[in-house]
């Protein structure tokens, strides 16, 4: 919607010269003879920016700033005042006006000073919808791939079961503590406390006072009884992060908490029971730090109640776009930028990129970016020359592109090597692999993976059966 800018002023040609002057795309510019035909049209249709002269034959302005404050105190209103009532002007900011300027104009400074009102008043509009969204969002997991989606339903489960563990796994910055607090947030837990640990960031001894508390005088420094992080999260959850750090003896004493629900103080003698859902995540390899003999099986099996995957961002890309426009809203806001998007160069570019570092790596360089940018757009040239090199694998283009001999085993893969090998069953392994990727590609779309595949839609719909692939498949269009 654009800006709307009004005149009041009783000179016509005041009028005409400065709605010739203002008139602009990002505004439209209506004007006023007298206060009360524009009080009778602002009470119906309001406005963002009111240029209003001080003294008008029937109303004083002051009376009508006062009325435009009542009516809506976000409107951006400009005095316009002769030389020789400045005192005027000066009570009227007192009263809320933005600003003020005295006739003769200088045309190029109103001008300057709408501009700069117009993006104020743009900034603040996306501040107040920000922070309508903030108390949804802040925690929200955002994205519309499927595989996100099926995150989203495990998110609810978990969160309607308020005892079970769970286990969230996934590459560094794919959104872990995101899950953990949205679980606990969604749970009936949520008024209850969240307290989270890195096991990674405390040392062995240190960790078990922090988690299980201590009695006075059980070694040197406990000067006094302490609560543990178990105690603190009474009622509430324990997220345990970077759980595969844990030590060995403190994996034996979680294992008890697990199965007995019951721990001691350091330096304690008595038992404490406690109510507390524990939420862990890990991106460590926990299936070989069991093989190497690190961590322990039993633990393991306690944790791997519920576990959530949460799949590298590389491998849904469909989310790029809604969070690289979230994190641009987001930090437009925190840096008082307008940017308003992206260049279709620089989404090119980043929908290219592999994204190594997950969520959190879109999310520095988008703020990098907004930093950096100086037009009303992110441009290739604000982004670091590191993304520029990736090659091409972005979901509509790959509708074109999509070659699905490249996905076919090559020379240096050897399966016939492994025991049991059948051609039959490797091959039914690639038709199965290939369906579900290029679904996943097309965010489910059966006649776009028909194309791509060269399939018609009941083969295709066969295949689909046959690899119970059905959940996540429409027959939408792209
Ligand atoms: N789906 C998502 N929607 C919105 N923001 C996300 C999403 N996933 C991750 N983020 C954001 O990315 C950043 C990294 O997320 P988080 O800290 O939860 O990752 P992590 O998996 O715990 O990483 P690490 O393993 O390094 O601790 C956070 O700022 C988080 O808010
Ligand atoms: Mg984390």
């Amino acid at each position: 919607m654009p800006i709307e800018l009004i005149i009041v002023d009783d000179e016509e040609l005041i009028r005409w010269t400065l709605k010739e002057a203002l008139q602009s795309d990002n505004y439209r510019v209506l004007d006023f003879a007298d206060g009360a035909s524009f009080l009778k049209h602002f009470e119906e249709k309001g406005g963002d920016i009111v240029m209003l002269d001080i003294r008008l034959p029937d109303i004083n302005g002051l009376e009508i700033l006062s009325r435009i404050k009542q009516i809506d105190p976000g409107v951006f209103v400009v005095i316009m005042t002769a030389f020789a009532e400045i005192d005027t002007a000066v009570t009227a900011m007192k009263q809320g006006a933005y600003d003020y300027i005295t006739k003769p104009y200088n045309l190029s400074e109103v001008s300057i000073l709408i501009k700069k009102i117009v993006e104020t008043s743009i900034l603040k509009s996306q501040l107040r919808h920000f922070q309508e969204r903030d108390n949804q969002s802040f925690n929200q997991i955002l994205g519309e791939s499927i595989k996100i989606k099926r995150i989203k339903d495990h998110i609810l489960m978990a969160a309607q079961s308020e005892r079970t563990t769970v286990l969230v796994r996934g590459e560094s910055g794919t959104g872990k503590e995101l899950v953990a607090r949205q679980i606990h947030l969604l749970s009936s837990r949520k008024t209850k406390p969240f307290i989270d640990i890195n096991a990674a960031a405390v040392t062995g001894t240190l960790l078990e006072s922090e988690l299980f508390g201590h009695e006075k005088g059980a070694f040197t420094d406990a000067h006094s009884q302490k609560k543990g992080f178990f105690e603190l999260a009474d009622s509430g959850t324990l997220f345990f992060d970077e759980i595969g750090d844990l030590s060995p003896s403190l994996q034996a004493k979680l294992l008890r908490v697990l199965q007995e629900k019951r721990f001691r103080r350091v330096g304690g003698s008595n038992d404490i029971t406690v109510d507390v859902r524990i939420i862990a995540a890990t991106n460590a390899d926990l299936e070989k730090q069991m093989e190497e003999g690190s961590w322990r099986k039993d633990l393991f099996y306690r944790l791997n109640v519920f576990t959530i995957f949460l799949p590298p961002l590389r491998e849904r890309k469909d989310d790029i776009v809604m969070l690289a426009k979230f994190f641009l809203e987001q930090f437009c806001c925190e840096f008082s930028k307008n940017i308003t998007g992206f260049s279709s160069e620089t989404m090119d570019i980043l929908m290219r990129y592999p994204y190594p570092g997950n969520v959190r790596e879109l999310k520095n360089l988008i703020e990098r970016a907004t930093l950096l940018e100086s037009t009303n757009k992110i441009r290739p040239a604000s982004l670091p020359d590191e993304l520029k090199k990736h090659k091409s694998l972005d979901s509509k283009k790959a509708a074109a592109n999509y070659s699905v001999s490249e996905k076919l085993p090559t020379g240096s893969v050897k399966p016939w090597k492994e025991g049991g090998f059948s051609i039959k069953d490797y091959i039914d392994k690639v038709e199965g692999d290939l369906v579900k990727e290029v679904l996943v590609e097309t965010n489910g779309n059966k006649g776009l993976t028909a194309k791509i595949l060269g399939l018609t839609r009941f083969s295709l719909r066969h295949l689909i059966k046959k690899h119970c692939l059905e959940e996540g498949a429409s027959e939408e269009s792209v």
